[in-house]
């Protein structure tokens, strides 16, 4: 057979078949929890192998990504093995857990029905998480939407990428329209909980907002293009993507992801008098919802505060709107996070606080509630969600604060400043579970200032 001939015998069928979507379920191509122990870890490539030699600059900026972290991140350890197994083990609506967390987070281990895998401590094939033979062996997805590890596996000499009839000494080169797409990247970044609720749906999002109208796909922001080499013993190419999968991790990729302006309503005032600060804010970076993806955990949040020509500071909390579900989006003293205690052996444990931020501060978010309408950061026991008040891609939200001028504030400059933060765990739980300090960090994304005048 020719080349051309051998080629296109495997490429046509497998465009044809990714680019539907849909690959008719032999029994090799199981997908999602069917997929459960269809597979041996030895029928994957280790990460290393792929890095030495051949792969060494994408096998070094994956390292650094989240992706090769997965299973072995400290958050995703605590809550995998003291949350989830406990509670799949108690609770039989979501037993299925126990294997399904690692679907996206180590499907390796999924794949090979390794439940639960070994500690990462143990140092076994779970802990490779997100490799590079996850990806280069899907083939497409089962079903219509991608969700919950529905990414089709099949690995084998046949490593599917963007290149095609490359020739490559350790496997073949398969070209692959999917692995290009964004429903690729939905098969683990869109997640339905066991009572059926989306709660996850970074895709979804991205799909409905003005990014995807206009063609620029996850790949365009998270594994940019850059000249260079693919490959040690390969051309140079214009256009090779990055494997950086930078996120809510890389503070860089945060701060700036929203612009804040203030402007008063009065440039004078004197004490006594009410004066309204308006606050825009503007999402100019984020290609989906911010936050989006572990919405349970991320809190973003406004602090707007006053200073006078003495130094003193006023606090100004946010006015509220009066919409349904608002109390959820301004911070208050107040308990939550009860079902921890099913996992932790404690059903009658009180809760910690709901968000360790100051009381009367607009929260960006949407509250994720238990079956008995808790709120939970357990994505895998949320039966219903709270309104969502997140900022959408290239959306501005306006917030007002009303300050009454205290007598005690001197003449002289009065400067307000709006201050967005986000900490990609809630302080309170991250204390509780003993979750290590960088989870909990707050990260401003932004700052804005306005100066009016304080007359006598
Ligand atoms: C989360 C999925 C994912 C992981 C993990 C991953 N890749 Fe990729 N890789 C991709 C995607 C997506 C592309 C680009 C596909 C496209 O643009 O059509 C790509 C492209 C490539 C290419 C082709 C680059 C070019 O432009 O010629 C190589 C080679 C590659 N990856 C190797 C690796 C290696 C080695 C690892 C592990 C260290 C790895 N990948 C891990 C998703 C992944
Ligand atoms: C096999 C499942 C899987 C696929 C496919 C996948 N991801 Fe992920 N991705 C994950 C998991 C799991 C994490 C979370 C790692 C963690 O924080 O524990 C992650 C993390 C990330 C992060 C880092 C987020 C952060 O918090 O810093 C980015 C960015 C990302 N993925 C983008 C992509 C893009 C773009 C694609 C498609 C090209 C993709 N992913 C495909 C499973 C996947
Ligand atoms: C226009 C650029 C852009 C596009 C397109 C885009 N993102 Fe992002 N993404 C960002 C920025 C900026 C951040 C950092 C701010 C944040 O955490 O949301 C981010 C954050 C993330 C995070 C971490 C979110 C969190 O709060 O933990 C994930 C996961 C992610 N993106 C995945 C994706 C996936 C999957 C797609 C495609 C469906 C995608 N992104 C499309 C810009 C983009
Ligand atoms: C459908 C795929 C999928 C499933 C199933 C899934 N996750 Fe994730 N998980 C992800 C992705 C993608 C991210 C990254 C999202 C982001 O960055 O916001 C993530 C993020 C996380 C994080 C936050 C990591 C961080 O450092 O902030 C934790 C913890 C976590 N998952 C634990 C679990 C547990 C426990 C389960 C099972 C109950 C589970 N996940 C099931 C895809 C999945």
């Amino acid at each position: 057979m020719n080349r051309f001939k051998r080629w296109s015998a495997i490429i046509f069928p497998l465009v044809l078949s990714a680019s539907l979507g849909l690959i008719t379920s032999g029994s090799l191509q199981k997908a999602g929890d069917e997929a459960l122990g269809t597979r041996k870890y030895s029928d994957y490539q280790t990460p290393t192998f792929c890095g030495i030699q051949c792969h060494n600059d994408l096998y070094q900026q994956w390292k650094q990504a989240m992706m090769s972290q997965a299973y072995t991140h400290h958050w995703d350890e605590i809550e995998y093995f003291k949350l989830a197994v406990p509670q799949a083990e108690k609770d039989p609506v979501v037993a299925g857990v126990k294997a399904g967390c690692n679907g996206c987070h180590s499907p390796l281990a999924f794949l090979a029905g390794d439940v639960p895998p070994p500690l990462p401590s143990k140092n076994s094939r779970a802990n490779e998480s997100v490799s590079c033979e996850v990806c280069h062996t899907v083939t497409g997805f089962a079903g219509d939407v991608p969700h919950n590890f529905n990414w089709i596996s099949e690995p084998g000499k046949n490593k599917y990428g963007p290149r095609e009839g490359k020739i490559s000494p350790e496997h073949n080169m398969v070209k692959s329209e999917f692995l290009g797409t964004a429903e690729f990247c939905g098969t683990c970044h869109n997640e339905k909980s066991p009572y059926g609720v989306w709660v996850k749906s970074t895709h979804l999002e991205w799909k409905d907002g003005p990014y995807a109208r206009q063609g620029v796909k996850c790949h365009d922001c998270h594994m940019t293009y850059a000249p260079g080499k693919s490959a040690s013993m390969g051309n140079t190419y214009p256009d090779v993507r990055l494997h950086l999968f930078h996120g809510a991790h890389d503070t860089g990729k945060v701060k700036g992801t929203i612009e804040l302006r203030v402007n008063p309503d009065l440039n004078e005032a004197a004490p006594g008098d009410k004066v309204k600060f308006t606050i825009a804010l503007f999402n100019q970076k984020t290609g989906h919802k911010f936050p989006t993806g572990s919405v349970e955990d991320r809190i973003v949040w406004m602090h707007v505060e006053a200073v006078d020509a003495k130094g003193n500071r006023y606090h100004l909390p946010v006015d509220k709107k009066g919409f349904e579900g608002e109390e959820y989006t301004i911070a208050a003293d107040t308990l939550a996070y009860q079902d921890m205690g099913i996992a932790l052996g404690d059903p009658n444990f009180k809760g910690v606080q709901r968000d360790g931020i100051p009381v009367g501060d607009r929260i960006f978010r949407m509250a994720y509630f238990d079956p008995q309408g808790r709120m939970t950061i357990q994505q895998w026991n949320t039966k219903s969600q709270g309104v969502d008040y997140r900022l959408g891609p290239r959306e501005t939200k306006v917030e007002t604060c009303t300050f009454s001028i205290p007598d005690t504030v001197p003449p002289g400059p009065l400067v307000v400043t709006a201050v967005l933060n986000y900490q990609k765990l809630v302080k309170p739980v991250a204390d509780f579970l003993g979750v290590p300090e960088d989870e909990s960090e707050i990260i401003e994304v932004n700052r804005h200032s306005t100066t009016i005048k304080i007359v006598d």
